[in-house]
C-alpha cells in the first residue's frame, strides 16, 4: 500500500468518560456479547437476529455444507422483509421520526420521515409491480445520490426484487456490461445529477448502453428537479428512442398515478425467504471482469443491523451521515440499511465536499447539527491539503463520533481528523471490511477500545479474523500475513452471481478452508490488527476499488493498443494512482516515433477510452508508451518491475516517445515474477 501506515503501537486513545456513560452499548453487553461469540457464534448471531421483524422464524441457524464454508446459510425457513424492518416496523413505533435528511450539491433539501419515506417506497413498490415486475427479477439502480435512490433499493426490497446498484460515475459500456450480466429487467434512473457544480447526464448513458441490453423492458426516470416529489403528477415521458424497445416511465407519473387502493395493495411487503437475493453489487477483482457480489435478506441484514448499532452508536437523537454514494457497498449497508433497519435519522448529501466552497461539509455539519460522520481517508487527505482553517471556521461541535472507510488510514490523517475534525473529543472507528464481508469486520468498538491512529483494531464479535503465514497458520504477535476469517458470518456473500464456481476458487482456495480477504495485515505485539492494503491485483485509488486487469482489458480493447500492462504507484491523496505501461501495434507505434505531439495526442486518446469503457474513476494518472514490455522468459510481465519503474521513476528520458525496457528486462535473471 502505498500510504505509508507506520506502526505507532504505543500512542492510545481512550473514549471520553461521558462518551462512555452514554454509550448506546454498555460494556457488560458487550463483554456477554464477546464471550458468547467465542463460545457459540451461532448463538450470538441468533441473538443479533432477533433484533429483526421476521414473519416466520428461522428453523435453523447455519447450515454449511460437507465443511466447505463457501456454501453457508443462515437463518434457514426463517421470512422476512428487509423494507418492512427498515420503515414500517419503525413507523408503527414513531411515525413522525426523520428517516432521510437530504441535500443536494446545489443547495436544496429534502426532508422525509419514516412515514413520508414509507409512502414513497410503498408507491415505488406498486408502480415497480404495475409493470409487471415480480418476486426475484433484477432491476438496475443508476442514480444520482438523491433520496429517490434510496427509494429505489427499499421499493425493490420490498417487492422481492433483486437490485443491481451501478455507480453513477461509471460509464455507459460499464453499466450495459453489468445490466447484461444481471438480466436486469428494469432499469431506475434520473435525467441527471450535479458532481462539482457540472451537470451529469445519467440518462444519456442509459440510453446508450440500453440499445444492446436486451433483457430491459422498462425505464423509470427520476427528474433531477422533482426530487422530493415537488412536482408530481407530471405528464408521462413516452417511448424511447433508438434502437432499445423499453418504455420510458417518468418516476412520479409512474407513483402518482396509481390509486390508493392500488397502491395500498400492491405496495405490500413480499415476505422472503431469509436466503432470497437482496441486491448483486459488482466489483472490481483480479480478472478483467467485474464480480457480481450476491448478498441475502435475512443474514446480511442481521450484519448490518448490529454492526451499524455496535461502531456507530446510533441513538434516536443522533443524525448520522454516511458520505458514501448507493453505488459502493458503505452506501448499501452504512447509508441505507444499515441505519435505517436501526431506525436511525441519517443525512444524505448528492454532491462534490468541496462546491461551491472549500468548506461544505463543514458548513452542512453545523448547519444540520449532525452527530457522526462516516468518511474516508482519501477524502481527510485532500481536506489537510486545504488547511485547518476549513473546519475551525464552522461549528462542529455538534459531532460525537467519526468513522473512516475504504484504505489504510495513515496516522497522520487520523490525527488529523481527531484534532480537526473530532475536536479531540471523538473517538474515531477505522472500520476495516470489503463487499464480500457485508458488514463492518474488524473495528472499534468506540465506547470499549482504546484506538490506536492507523489500526482498526480488533475483529467485532462472531467474526473469526486471523492474520495468517503463507500456509495458513496465525502468524505471532508482532508480525504480518494475510488477512483471513476462519468461520462463516451471516453477512457473507452468498455466490458469484452466473459464477459460483468463481466464488469459491476466489476466496475459499487460497488457503483451504478459510475466507481469504485478499488483503494484508499485521498483528502487533498488543494483538492490535494493522491492516496494510491488498496482497493482489486490485487496486485502491480514493477508496475505490479497481481490477488492474479491467483497467488492462478496457486498454486493450482500443484499436491502436498491442499490449498493456497496469500497475498501481504511491499517492499522497488517492492512495494510489493508476499508471498503465502500453505497446502500441505497428502502424501506431510508427505513428508516434519521434513525435511528441502524437504520443501526447496517443496518451490522451487512452485516457478517453478508459474513461468511456469504465469511467473517469479508471483513468490512468500516467500512461507510459513502450516499445515491448518487460517479460520474464516464460513471457509474463514483470509487474514487480513495472511497480518499481512506476514509483521510483527509474526509466528516465523523454516520457513522450518511447522506452525501450528490453535492456532493464535483459537485465533481470530472476524468472519469477
Ligand atoms: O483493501 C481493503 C480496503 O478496501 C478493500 C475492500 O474494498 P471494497 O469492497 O470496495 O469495500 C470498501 C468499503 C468497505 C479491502 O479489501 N479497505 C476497506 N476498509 C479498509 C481497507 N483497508 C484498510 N483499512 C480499512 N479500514
Amino acid at each position: 500500500m502505498s500510504i505509508t501506515v507506520t506502526l505507532q503501537e504505543k500512542r492510545v486513545f481512550a473514549p471520553s468518560k461521558d462518551f462512555v456513560q452514554h454509550a448506546a452499548i454498555d460494556a457488560k453487553t458487550f463483554r456477554a456479547w464477546q464471550a458468547q461469540a467465542k463460545k457459540n457464534p451461532q448463538k450470538y448471531w441468533e441473538g443479533a437476529a432477533q433484533e429483526l421483524r421476521w414473519k416466520k422464524k428461522w428453523t435453523k441457524v447455519q447450515k454449511t455444507k460437507k465443511g466447505s464454508m463457501s456454501d453457508t446459510q443462515w437463518f434457514l425457513g426463517g421470512k422476512l422483509n428487509v423494507a418492512d424492518n427498515c420503515l414500517d416496523r419503525h413507523v408503527e413505533e414513531n411515525p413522525n421520526r426523520l428517516a432521510i435528511l437530504w441535500e443536494g450539491e446545489p443547495g436544496e433539501t429534502v426532508s422525509w420521515t419514516y412515514r413520508e419515506l414509507l409512502i414513497q417506497v410503498q408507491a415505488m413498490t406498486a408502480g415497480l409491480r404495475k409493470l409487471g415486475l415480480a418476486k426475484g427479477d433484477r432491476v438496475a439502480i443508476y442514480m444520482p445520490l438523491v433520496p429517490e435512490a434510496a427509494v429505489a433499493m427499499l421499493a425493490c426490497a420490498r417487492a422481492g426484487l433483486t437490485h443491481t446498484v451501478i455507480f453513477g460515475g461509471f460509464s455507459s459500456e460499464a453499466l450495459k456490461d453489468r445490466i447484461n450480466d444481471a438480466q436486469a429487467k428494469a432499469v431506475l434512473t434520473a435525467d441527471g445529477g450535479y458532481r462539482k457544480g457540472a451537470w451529469l447526464p445519467l440518462i444519456t448513458h442509459v440510453d446508450t448502453a440500453l440499445k444492446v441490453c436486451p433483457t430491459v423492458k422498462d425505464v423509470v426516470i427520476l427528474k433531477r428537479a422533482d426530487v422530493g416529489g415537488a412536482n408530481r403528477f407530471k405528464k408521462a415521458v413516452g417511448e424511447v428512442d433508438g434502437t432499445s424497445t423499453a418504455k420510458r416511465h417518468d418516476w412520479y407519473s409512474l407513483t402518482g398515478s396509481l390509486k390508493a387502493d392500488e397502491v395500498k395493495k400492491l405496495g405490500q411487503p413480499e415476505w422472503v425467504d431469509s436466503e432470497h437475493p437482496l441486491f448483486i453489487l459488482y466489483t472490481s477483482g483480479t480478472t478483467g471482469k467485474p464480480k457480481g457480489i450476491v448478498h441475502s435478506s435475512g443474514g446480511y441484514l442481521v450484519g448490518a443491523l448490529r454492526s451499524s448499532r455496535m461502531v456507530f452508536d446510533l441513538k434516536p437523537t443522533d443524525l448520522y451521515w454516511c458520505t458514501a454514494d448507493v453505488g459502493w457497498i458503505t452506501g448499501h449497508t452504512y447509508l441505507v440499511y444499515g441505519p435505517l433497519a436501526a431506525g436511525a435519522s441519517i443525512f444524505m448529501y448528492e454532491g462534490a465536499p468541496t462546491t461551491p466552497t472549500l468548506d461544505r461539509f463543514w458548513d452542512m455539519i453545523e448547519r444540520h447539527r449532525i452527530t457522526i460522520l462516516y468518511t474516508a481517508p482519501t477524502a481527510i487527505r485532500a481536506f489537510m491539503k486545504l488547511g485547518t482553517q476549513h473546519p475551525k471556521g464552522r461549528d462542529l461541535s455538534s459531532l460525537r463520533l467519526l468513522g473512516s472507510v475504504g484504505e489504510p488510514i495513515n496516522p497522520e490523517a487520523w490525527m488529523w481528523y481527531r484534532e480537526n475534525v473530532g475536536g479531540n473529543r471523538c473517538p474515531i472507528v477505522d472500520t476495516f471490511w470489503q463487499t464480500e464481508t457485508g458488514s463492518i469486520v474488524i473495528s472499534p468498538v468506540p465506547a470499549q477500545t482504546r484506538a490506536k491512529p492507523g489500526s482498526a483494531t480488533f475483529a467485532l464479535p462472531g467474526y473469526d479474523v486471523a492474520v495468517v503465514d503463507k500456509g495458513g497458520k496465525p502468524v505471532k504477535l508482532g508480525s504480518g500475513g494475510f488477512l483471513v476469517i476462519r468461520k462463516p458470518w451471516p453477512s457473507m456473500a452468498r455466490t458469484i452471481h452466473g459464477d459460483p464456481e468463481r466464488f469459491k476458487t476466489q476466496y475459499f482456495t487460497e488457503f483451504p478452508g478459510l475466507y481469504f480477504t485478499g488483503d494484508g495485515a499485521r498483528i502487533d505485539k498488543d494483538g492490535y490488527i494493522w491492516c496494510m492494503g491488498r496482497v493482489d491485483d486490485v487496486l485502491n485509488v480514493s477508496g475505490h476499488r479497481l481490477g488492474t486487469m479491467e483497467i488492462e482489458s478496457a486498454l486493450v480493447s482500443h484499436p491502436t493498443v498491442a499490449e498493456a500492462a497496469v500497475v498501481g504507484r504511491p499517492d499522497d491523496l488517492k492512495g494510489q494512482a493508476v499508471v498503465a505501461f502500453v505497446t502500441l501495434k505497428a502502424d501506431a507505434s510508427a505513428k508516434i516515433k519521434n513525435d511528441p505531439v502524437a504520443a501526447s495526442q496517443a496518451k490522451s486518446d487512452l485516457r478517453v477510452h478508459v474513461t468511456k469503457e469504465i469511467g473517469a474513476l479508471a483513468r490512468p494518472e500516467e500512461i507510459r508508451l513502450t516499445e515491448s514490455l518487460p517479460k520474464t522468459r516464460s513471457g509474463k510481465i514483470m509487474r514487480r518491475l513495472l511497480r518499481e519503474l512506476a514509483v521510483s521513476g527509474q526509466v528516465k528520458g523523454d516520457t513522450t516517445t518511447l522506452e525501450d525496457f528490453s535492456v532493464i528486462a535483459s537485465l533481470q535473471h530472476s524468472d519469477e515474477e
